[in-house]
């Protein structure tokens, strides 16, 4: 039997389901049951009737789905996984931020701990932020939004709301330059140039398309266009040309790459399944807390 053979057996016999984000090893996204952006994986996450979900992407995805899912075991290939704007805030940095501005909504961005979110009032993730702000949030005097600066600053050219910043950003988004835009469109003058809201203003200010990975393959799919320009994780280029042949996808940047997001490996994603590592635990008390955030998002 082969490794891809071997997991799935073993799945089968564990009741488990594979998600994988977009950002993914190709073949890790190969053999998941479901590969796509954080909203829909924390949407998989709620719904599926698995006992297990084995998680292939970073700390705070596998978090999310164990606190919609407590009753099942959620595992995390490797647990070195996480998120490197996601620990640019901790719960006591909120908490000082928040006593700053009493009154205040707090809407917190999913890459955050679940201690964070303990703290927040709403979630949100870059496929939605738009809308929580603009909708769920329409009455709100003052709104902290954390920890991404830029998304941040994209919400709030969308939304013409002052949010109250934290200082935090994705350092793989922030390595793709407006320069690597420019260099590319000389390399594909026809191509169309999709941006993701993690990235710095001045990339944004570039884009034909602004989207989350899930709204950037749908886009791809949907465009007339035959060419494009991707500025976000390289990784997403295989579900890109997977679903359309025919169409061109050109990374914006080589240095685009979250090494945390390929830390997961076929191999690992079998012994995690084999030996029930690395399981997610959230204590009961933060996950009450941060489940309302995120279910009020996922209602809206
Ligand atoms: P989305 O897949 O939700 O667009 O998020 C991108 C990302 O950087 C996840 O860590
Ligand atoms: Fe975090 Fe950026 Fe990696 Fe996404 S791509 S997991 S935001 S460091």
């Amino acid at each position: 039997m082969n490794l891809v053979e071997k997991i799935q057996e073993l799945k089968r016999k564990r009741n488990a389901v594979i998600l994988a984000h977009n950002y993914q090893l190709p073949e890790v996204q190969d053999i998941a049951d479901y590969v796509g952006d954080s909203l829909g994986l924390s949407i998989q996450a709620a719904a599926t009737p698995a006992d297990v979900i084995v998680f292939c992407g970073v700390h705070f995805m596998a978090e999310t789905a164990k606190i919609l899912s407590p009753a099942k075991t959620v595992l995390l290939p490797e647990e070195k996984a996480g998120c490197p704007m996601a620990d640019m805030i901790t719960a006591e940095e909120l908490k000082t931020l928040k006593a700053q501005h009493p009154g205040a909504a707090v809407l917190c961005y999913v890459n955050t701990s679940a201690a964070v979110k303990a703290e927040c009032d709403l979630c949100c993730t870059s496929a939605n932020a738009v809308r929580m702000v603009q909708d769920v949030l329409k009455d709100e005097q003052e709104i902290i939004f954390v920890p991404d600066r830029y998304l941040a600053s994209y919400v709030a050219s969308q939304t013409g709301r002052n949010l109250i910043l934290w200082n935090g950003f994705c350092p793989t988004h922030a390595r793709i330059l407006p320069e690597n835009i420019a260099e590319a469109k000389e390399r594909h003058p026809g191509a169309e140039v999709m941006v993701h809201p993690e990235c710095t203003p001045e990339l944004i200010r570039l884009a034909d398309k602004v989207a989350s990975t899930e709204g950037m393959c749908r886009y791809a799919g949907e465009s007339k266009n035959m060419e494009f320009i991707v500025a976000t994780e390289r990784g997403i280029l295989h579900r890109m040309e997977k679903e359309n042949p025919g169409k061109k996808f050109h990374a914006a940047s080589k240095f685009a790459i979250c090494p945390n997001m390929k830390y997961t490996t076929l191999e690992k994603v079998l012994w995690s399944l084999e030996d029930m590592v690395h399981e997610i635990v959230v204590p009961e008390d933060i996950a009450d807390r941060a489940r309302r955030c995120i279910e009020r998002m996922l209602a809206a």
